[in-house]
């Protein structure tokens, strides 16, 4: 395997934005943000600022050449705040100084003049005054109302979930700098050069092709840098354009916590009604998402939760209806899963709910409305090659999960103070863009004189492993040593108008890419040694380990001899592809359609232990049988699992975002906002690689894994919940994660009420 990322990561020699060589004049830039969530601006008092040495101008709303836009979805985020302020943390001015010090004492010599206005921070209240992102959206199937009346038991409530901090350990930040044609160049960290690029456009007034975004690689992403890389490449770009200078800007971490939005809150009401042997037969829910300011990719976040509105199960009837919110908190964006790990808690609350009612074990339930082949996902998709069976009964069996519930049993009944408890949780995970048209992607390959491969695409390195998946491709398709191969910054002047690296789908499409247009090249070296071989039957010639074989036979030439004959014949070595996912579309009419090109499966246990006395828990295992399809890379997927399954997990105990009554984010560093460590981090992982079909529209047969696997960390809130209930088993269970520590204890210890 090549291991060319790792191995820079390890000596601190990769380059993030951080480690770009300076360029000489470099200026820094810093931002002004809103102090109020919401508010008038009425005036802005630059006159102390400008007057520090050092301090090269004050770029505002009004002195923006192009649009002061910066919407992707809907255009309702200027770049900089104009008239009305609607988050604390929303950027007013961008200071540019010779150092990033002097930048900052600009910043606070700001002045601002707000008259405040009345804030809104809850979905509900704000859904209430009709303060919506977008109209509201149901997927319906069958027909709830009339079910009702067939169900032996109906459970309802309410759900939250938190938001969730992304920390990339990389800040956002990115570096501009002006080209002789009065263009420009922003390295970025960002998943969507693209969106940089077109959105610079748009504020500066430059067209596309005066403006080339190069991205390295990320120090992590999930999400984070989707849409909102966009705000601080545009802000360095639009300063370098003006002063026909370069400037950098990088948010510290303080400011990255406070300024940028995060997984979305939501708060959802549910009604489910089963039959008397716990078969569900109708489901109704309704989720308030928490958007934040803007819409920035909240609608495409919604629909994925309706989308996945049932999880792994089967519900004949159910009407999902999804509510985008708009409350003066940062925009909440973009973060693995996607909307679709909100809609799975709540499936997953209602059914224990339904099991404490029966007096039955969820998994009962669980296991008995897993999907099938052959059901129907209440979008109109019919469920093919469905994995929910086989890796439940895989996990069941391979871990032994009955004599684990019966050990756990036994504990409990021995130990008075610490308890356990163990849940499961399956994953059913559509892959592919629910916005039809980003499923495409395109690869650009060039192979050199001296037989080394050169392969750009849109994949943008997070640190997920793309690169080596796309390496692999090119290696096994050319048939030659991975060391020949090196895959190239993600830059748009090499790779246009591509989709984001997201919605797990960065090596499909980008690697389906690279193997159409390695295809080509190879295409016509096999016209070029059937020639040399004095047949033209390019069908009977192969590569195999840099050998070219005639009818399977050594002809002496190897890849490095083949390759200078087709330079010397003038055959093109370089070849550019695009990948489009075939049969895929939706009606949002309708809200029907075929939207995945195919969906991941799998089943996790999550066991834990609970100190009832001090309300702290860890997590002693997490099994899992997850389909990876033919796994391009194990190693690879396997980090993505067990990082995954963390990051869910830290999602539902330990991270909790907590505002002040005026919207600033009292949780804005580590020492009050924690995030699993590596104390943290379950005692086992095993992570088990269903034995699996061919899956053809995913790369050599393998299944997208990024964001798949962090919905196993739901297991951990009920496997919690089951071990505070063999310690109380009065208590009143609560519906609303994260479950903290403090949470735990408060619940546990909690008086009577009458
Ligand atoms: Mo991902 S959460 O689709 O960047």
């Amino acid at each position: 395997m090549n291991v060319q990322e790792p191995r820079l990561h390890v000596r601190g020699e990769s380059h993030f934005i951080d480690d770009q060589p300076l360029p000489e004049n470099l200026l820094y830039g810093a931002v002004f943000v809103s102090p109020t969530a919401h508010g008038r601006l009425n005036g802005l008092n630059l006159e102390k600022a400008e007057k520090i040495p050092g301090i090269e101008t004050i770029i505002t709303a009004p002195s923006i050449p192009g649009e002061n836009q910066i919407g992707s979805i809907f255009p309702d985020e200027p770049l900089l705040a104009d008239q009305i302020l609607h988050y604390q943390g929303q950027a007013i001015a961008l200071v540019i100084a010779q150092s990033p010090e002097i930048a900052s004492a600009g910043v606070r010599a700001i002045l601002a003049e707000i008259e405040e206005l009345e804030p809104v921070f809850d979905p509900r209240q704000a859904a209430a005054k009709d303060l919506l992102i977008c109209p509201p959206r149901t997927f319906a199937a069958g027909d709830v109302e009339k079910s009702w009346q067939d169900c032996s038991l109906i459970v309802e409530g309410r759900v939250d979930t938190g938001g969730q901090e992304h920390l990339y350990l990389e800040t956002q930040g990115s570096l501009a700098l002006p080209t002789d044609n009065g263009g420009l160049k922003i390295i970025s960290a960002t998943q969507n050069p693209t969106l940089v690029q077109r959105l610079t456009a748009k504020v500066t007034g430059l067209s596309m092709h005066r403006i080339e975004v190069e991205v390295h690689r990320l120090g992590g992403a999930f999400g984070g840098k989707e849409e909102q890389a966009t705000a601080w490449a545009v802000m360095a770009g639009l300063a370098a354009a003006t002063l026909k200078k370069p400037v950098k800007l990088v948010l510290r971490r303080g400011e990255d916590m406070r300024y940028t939005g995060k997984r979305h809150p939501y708060s959802s009401d549910y009604r489910l009604g089963l039959n008397e042997q716990g078969r569900m037969l109708a489901y109704e829910v309704t989720f308030y998402q928490n958007a934040g300011a803007t819409a920035d990719l909240s609608p495409a976040i919604l629909e994925r939760t309706l989308f996945h509105a049932a999880g792994s199960y089967f519900i004949p009837n159910l009407k999902a209806t999804g509510i985008s919110c708009r409350t003066n908190l940062p925009p909440n964006t973009a973060f693995r899963g996607f909307g679709a790990p909100q809609a799975m808690f709540v499936m997953e609350a209602a059914i224990f709910k339904a099991a404490i009612a029966m007096g039955k074990d969820p998994s009962e339930i669980q296991k008995l409305n897993l999907l099938k082949s052959g059901d129907y996902f209440h979008f109109g998709m019919e469920v093919e090659h469905c994995q929910a069976e086989s890796c439940w009964q895989e996990t069941e069996k391979r871990f032994n999960s009955d004599k684990s519930k019966q050990d756990i049993r036994a504990f409990n009944r021995e130990h008075r103070l610490v308890k356990k408890g163990m849940a499961f949780m399956p994953v059913c995970f559509g892959i592919s863009f629910t916005t039809i048209f980003l499923n495409q992607a395109n690869a650009l390959v060039h192979v050199y004189t001296d037989g080394s491969v050169s392969i750009s695409t849109g994949a943008v390195e997070m640190g997920q492993g793309v690169n080596i998946k796309i390496l692999q491709v090119a290696a096994e398709i050319f048939s030659i040593s991975p060391e020949r191969i090196k895959i190239e910054s993600t830059n748009t002047t090499r790779a246009a108008n591509t989709s984001p690296t997201a919605a797990s789908t960065g090596a499909d499409l980008n690697g389906k890419a690279t193997e159409l247009a390695c295809r080509i090249i190879l295409e016509r070296l096999h016209r070029t040694a059937a020639a040399e071989q004095g047949h033209n039957d390019p069908g009977h010639i192969t590569i195999e380990q840099e050998q070219v074989l005639d009818t399977g036979k050594r002809t002496g030439l190897d890849w490095e001899k083949l390759i200078t004959i087709a330079y010397l014949k003038r055959v093109s070595l370089s070849a550019q592809a695009h990948y489009a996912t075939p049969d895929i579309h939706f009606d949002q009419k309708k809200e029907k359609g075929r939207p995945f090109a195919y969906l991941v499966y799998g089943t996790a246990i999550i066991e834990v232990s609970l100190d009832c006395l001090r309300g702290i828990y860890q997590v002693d295992s997490v099994k899992v049988v997850h389909d990876f399809g033919r796994s391009l890379n194990p190693l690879i997927d396997l980090g993505q699992a067990e990082g995954a399954i963390v990051q869910g997990i830290g999602w539902l105990t330990l991270e909790e975002l907590i505002y002040s009554d005026q919207g600033r984010l009292l949780t804005g560093n580590l020492t009050n906002y924690k995030v699993p460590d590596i104390y943290y981090t379950p005692r086992e992982m095993t992570i088990h690689f269903l034995k699996n079909l061919n899956n053809p529209l995913g790369i050599f047969n393998s299944k997208a894994v990024g964001e798949p696997p962090f919905m196993y960390g739901i297991a951990v809130y009920w496997a919690l919940i089951e071990a505070m209930r063999a310690f109380r088993p009065d208590m009143e269970i609560p519906y609303d994660a994260p479950l903290t520590p403090e949470k735990v204890l408060l619940t546990l210890y909690k008086e009577e009420q009458e």
